[in-house]
């Protein structure tokens, strides 16, 4: 794979993240989604096959489905619309790669949550608060919020993001910004959950990316896709528990058994984790979008 990627030098490649490819072509982007895997903020070496595409097809489609709400960058994902120069990578490119508009990036993940899971429960356990806020009542993990959170974190250049409130949010920005950030994410959510749930899938939390561009501000990056978002199935739904979700939890859970301590170099998965991992983002992916690879 990463022979393909040096093979499109005929444009700049801006950036490698953990998980996409990112080429600057002046005021676009070209995206290229890999299938690289990352947990706990550590990369693996090994690949998961077609998790590129996967991850990329559903974020087009929810792009799609969601410019009522708030504008996005998606400019096309057909590489017939992208520059000349990128054809002859059609075959590579073709399903995992979008051209959007670049943006300056909003240093803040925008994250809602419906249910009390994660990095949240873990707050609320410790300090009875979630994202900053006392929540009064006597919660079980998983339970649902009466009313979906907003609990931002700080997109950190390196290492960990850092939850803050929404408070800590509002101090670094126009307060127009914050309120259209959190009104959009939770809107976004909304429909996000609403459509899933009809497909028997619980849209635990997830979270958003906004950019500006002349001024105006524009969902990025990627949305309700099984990396940036906690699914979990209805039928496996219980309170008190942690459901099993669509995601990377094969992984996470291995990493946790071996006692990983979480500090690169990633260790090396078995088959069978890589194995199952796949077949969950597979799963997920006709789940969404309806359609097999
Ligand atoms: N339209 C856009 N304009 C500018 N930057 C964008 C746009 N869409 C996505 N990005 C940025 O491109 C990167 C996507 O790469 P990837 O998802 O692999 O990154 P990451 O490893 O999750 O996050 P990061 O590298 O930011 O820690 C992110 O940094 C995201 O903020
Ligand atoms: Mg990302």
């Amino acid at each position: 794979m990463f022979d393909k990627i040096s093979k499109l030098e005929c444009v700049k490649q801006a950036r490698q993240g953990k998980v996409r490819d990112i080429y600057d072509l002046g005021d676009r982007l070209l995206l290229v989604t890999s299938d690289r895997i990352s947990a706990f903020d550590v990369v693996f070496d090994q690949p998961i096959k077609d998790k590129g595409i996967i991850l990329n097809k559903i974020a087009v489609s929810i792009f799609k489905a969601t410019s009522h709400i708030v504008d996005n960058h998606l400019i096309s994902s057909e590489v017939k619309d992208y520059p000349q120069e990128l054809h002859e990578f059609k075959d590579y490119l073709e399903g995992r790669s979008m051209l959007v508009q670049k943006t300056r990036v909003i240093p803040f993940e925008c994250i809602v949550r419906g249910y009390i899971s994660g990095s949240a429960y873990g707050e609320y356990i410790n300090k009875g608060t979630v994202g900053g806020k006392v929540i009064p009542n006597e919660m079980k993990e998983s339970q649902k919020f009466d009313s979906p959170m907003f609990t931002p974190s700080t997109k950190a250049e390196e290492g960990h993001d850092v939850n803050i409130s929404y408070r800590t949010m509002k101090a670094h920005m126009d307060t127009w910004i914050a309120e259209f950030l959190k009104d959009k994410s939770l809107q976004l959510y909304h429909f996000g959950h609403d459509m899933l749930l009809k497909k028997g899938i619980i849209l635990a939390d997830t979270k958003f990316e906004f950019g500006s561009y002349q001024g105006k501000i524009m969902l990025i990056d990627e949305a309700l896709t099984p990396d940036s978002s906690r699914f979990w199935p209805v039928d496996d739904y219980e309170v008190g528990i942690s459901p099993p979700s669509y995601d990377k939890q094969f992984i996470r859970n291995y990493l946790l058994n071996i006692g990983w301590d979480k500090q690169p170099p990633a260790p090396e998965l078995p088959e069978d984790v890589i194995a199952q991992t796949r077949d969950k983002y597979l799963q997920i992916y006709k789940i969404i979008t309806g359609e097999t690879l």
